[in-house]
């Protein structure tokens, strides 16, 4: 495997706090790589260590075969990585083509060059028509979608975003996937933080869930799904909860269909991967409790592994 980024024991203190508690992960040349972990988990130290914001504290960070460890090769580093940080730093004043401009004259472009590079981020942006706009009277999403131009100026082997669509609308969210789906298919490599589990099976070809500084699971998402939970979650709802889950008999008979089963005051959650036999059985034996099968998410695996939910 080519690694873009390759991770041993990478580690980084605030203090006493652990923020990064030696991890271990490899990038892949060309596929989209995640992060998942809800707030606080590390992500954003971890991008900024790849990045080259913020010292490497500990482990060894090799990035396009250069050891990011020591800060001796970060100039050579940053040439070839293109950022979308969590917090957008665009020049509030200036229009949108006047922002990409300067910032591809940083990657040595010349006048007339950084003019053409810029219009044709912008456009794959699909801001054209706003290129003359100033960044304050752009919305949430064509900020990020800004962000992700100006990411591309420099060409970069490798893209890193952190937490690109938090806080856009739904239509702003998917415009933006498109977006990313369309480097994918020009073969960048991305790395990607995210608390949005759908986002993270939707775009990335493997990720890593962080929890505490800590990498807790690595693979693709259906791989994920599979090894730590099953294929569907059937949950079934009981309108009058004053009789607790555990106090029905019919419960154990359908407990021995699931590989897993989770019960709450008022629920009951099945983890099958034959989904249909579980609602049969549910319908016939409790024909008062509501029914419902979904198909497993990465939540689920988090909420496994860690015994709490990504919002938490
Ligand atoms: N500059 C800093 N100084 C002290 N603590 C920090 C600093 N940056 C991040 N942290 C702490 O490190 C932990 C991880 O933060 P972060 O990497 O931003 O998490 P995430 O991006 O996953 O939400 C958090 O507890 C955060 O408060
Ligand atoms: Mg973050």
């Amino acid at each position: 495997m080519d690694a873009v980024v390759k991770a041993e024991g990478l580690r980084k203190n605030y203090g006493e706090f652990v923020a990064v508690d030696g991890i271990d992960f490899e990038i892949p040349r060309g596929q989209c790589f995640g992060f998942l972990g809800p707030n606080g988990a590390g992500k954003t130290t971890t991008m900024r260590m790849i990045y080259r914001a913020s010292p490497v504290g500990g482990g060894s960070l090799k990035i396009l075969g250069h050891e990011a460890a020591g800060g001796r090769n970060d100039r050579a580093i940053k040439q070839r990585i293109g950022v979308v940080p969590q917090e957008d730093n665009l020049d509030e004043e200036l229009k949108l083509r006047e922002n990409l401009e300067v910032f591809a004259r940083f990657y040595g472009l010349g006048r007339k060059e950084a003019k053409a590079r810029a219009a044709e981020m912008i456009a794959f942006a699909n801001l054209g028509d706003k290129s003359e706009s100033r960044i304050r009277e752009l919305s949430g999403g064509m900020r990020r979608r800004a962000l992700i131009a100006r990411g591309l100026l420099g060409n970069p082997e490798l893209l890193v975003l952190d937490e690109p669509t938090t806080g856009l609308d739904p239509q702003a969210r998917l415009n933006l996937w498109d977006r990313l789906r369309d480097l994918k298919r020009r073969e960048a490599t991305l790395v990607l933080t995210t608390h949005y589990m759908d986002e993270a099976e939707q775009l990335c070809d493997r990720l890593v869930i962080m929890d505490k500084g800590k990498i807790v699971a690595e693979g693709r998402p259906r791989d994920l799904i599979r090894q730590h939970v099953s294929s569907h979650v059937v949950e079934i709802a009981f309108a009058n909860a004053a009789r607790s889950v555990s106090e029905r008999p019919e419960m154990a008979e359908l407990t021995t269909l699931a590989k897993r089963h989770e019960q709450h005051q008022d629920r009951l959650l099945l983890y099958v991967d034959n989904g249909e036999e579980a609602v049969a059985k549910a319908a016939h034996l409790l024909p008062d409790a509501e029914t419902l099968i979904r198909r497993s998410t990465l939540e689920d695996v988090f909420l496994k592994i860690t015994g709490r939910g990504l919002a938490e």
